[in-house]
């Protein structure tokens, strides 16, 4: 499954005929749309080629716009990226799944999405209210939808040929073992927080046994200190390695087998974030021996993120 050991150009070929996936990639979760604009702009000229999206993050249009810039440079093609984009929890209707994935394709200016994910298995109210609360302020969620009904909408989009790939995001082994018995086309990645505070084996180890790609957020915890980026651990293996903390932590990502997903927002990070280079075997050793246990993101609880930029 894994195409090269180079980390930078390393792309990992999805079920399905689906593409190829690179490793590294590009999260665009940023509250501000100037940001955006930019952030993807460097992340493009450091050599990112494979951008996260989602209807939820509200910047599908700023991501596009700075893709299309790209693109008209001539030094992008479009075969070259790999597009991710979102369906959000208000639109698990299978009636409104189509309407939301070309929605969000109209946002970025393309014609096709290389994949496509459920962004949680939570279904709430659907509507064009993305977070509806009743009066005590509580979600509303959807009874009336099964995650398997969604996931069916999501495999007709594969085969109207606009789709390329199609999988899941917040869940864990319970749901996502039923979901992949039962599926026609099966999941081609899976979207979950992991670092080494939460490495999520068991979910790595199914996924790599399936074919699915093992997509981690989080790979720096989020940023938040103190977190991964400052575990004394990591520390000693960039004073070893010459790398930085973060280098450290998304190659230990890649290592794994899997792919990641990082979002830095100035040039000089999404450099220093795109130079990733394998780690001696026994440093990806010691990361994998680390117990320390955090999540950082309580999204997979409740469907409701909260990572998500207010005000927009
Ligand atoms: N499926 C989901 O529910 C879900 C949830 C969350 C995220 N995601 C996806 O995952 C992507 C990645 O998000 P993430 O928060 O996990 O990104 P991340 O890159 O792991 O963490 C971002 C944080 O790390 C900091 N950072 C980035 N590069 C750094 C470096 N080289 N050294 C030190 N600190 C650094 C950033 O600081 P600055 O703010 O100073 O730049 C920011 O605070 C998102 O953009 C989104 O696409 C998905």
């Amino acid at each position: 499954m894994l195409e090269s050991a180079d980390f930078q150009v390393r792309r990992i070929a999805l079920n399905h005929g689906g593409g190829q996936m690179p490793a590294l990639g590009f999260g665009t979760l940023i509250p501000d749309a100037a940001t955006t604009i930019s952030a993807t702009g460097y992340a493009l000229e450091a050599g990112y080629r494979h951008f996260d999206c989602a209807e939820r993050y509200r910047n599908e249009r700023e991501v596009g716009e700075a893709l299309q810039a790209a693109l008209a440079t001539g030094r992008v093609v479009r075969e070259d990226l790999f597009i991710t984009t979102k369906l959000w929890n208000s639109n698990h209707r299978p009636e409104r799944v189509k309407p939301a994935f070309d929605a969000s394709l109209a946002r970025l200016g393309l014609d096709y999405l290389d994949l496509y994910l459920i962004h949680t298995p939570f279904a709430f109210a659907p509507g064009d209210e993305q977070d509806p609360r009743d009066e005590s302020g509580k979600v509303i969620y959807d009874e009336g939808v099964t995650l398997l009904d969604t996931w069916r909408a999501l495999e007709s989009l594969v085969d109207s040929g606009r789709c390329r790939a199609i999988g899941l995001s917040d869940i864990g082994l319970e749901e996502l073992r039923p979901l992949y018995d039962a599926a026609r086309i099966k999941p081609s990645a899976v979207q979950i927080e992991a670092h080494p505070y939460l490495p999520e084996t068991e979910l790595l180890e199914f996924c790599n046994d399936k074919g699915i790609v093992f997509l981690a957020f989080a790979p720096l915890g989020h940023g938040i200190r103190p977190g991964p980026l400052e575990d004394p651990v990591i520390a000693q293996i960039a004073a070893r390695t010459g790398k930085t903390p973060a280098q450290v932590l998304l190659a230990w990502a890649v290592q794994r087998g899997g792919a990641l997903l990082t979002t830095p927002r100035t040039a000089a990070r999404a450099q220093e974030n795109f130079d990733v280079t394998a780690l001696p075997a026994d440093a990806f050793d010691a990361i994998n021996r680390i117990e320390t246990r955090q999540r950082y993101n309580e999204v997979v609880k409740t469907g409701s993120p909260g990572f998500i930029p207010q005000n927009r």
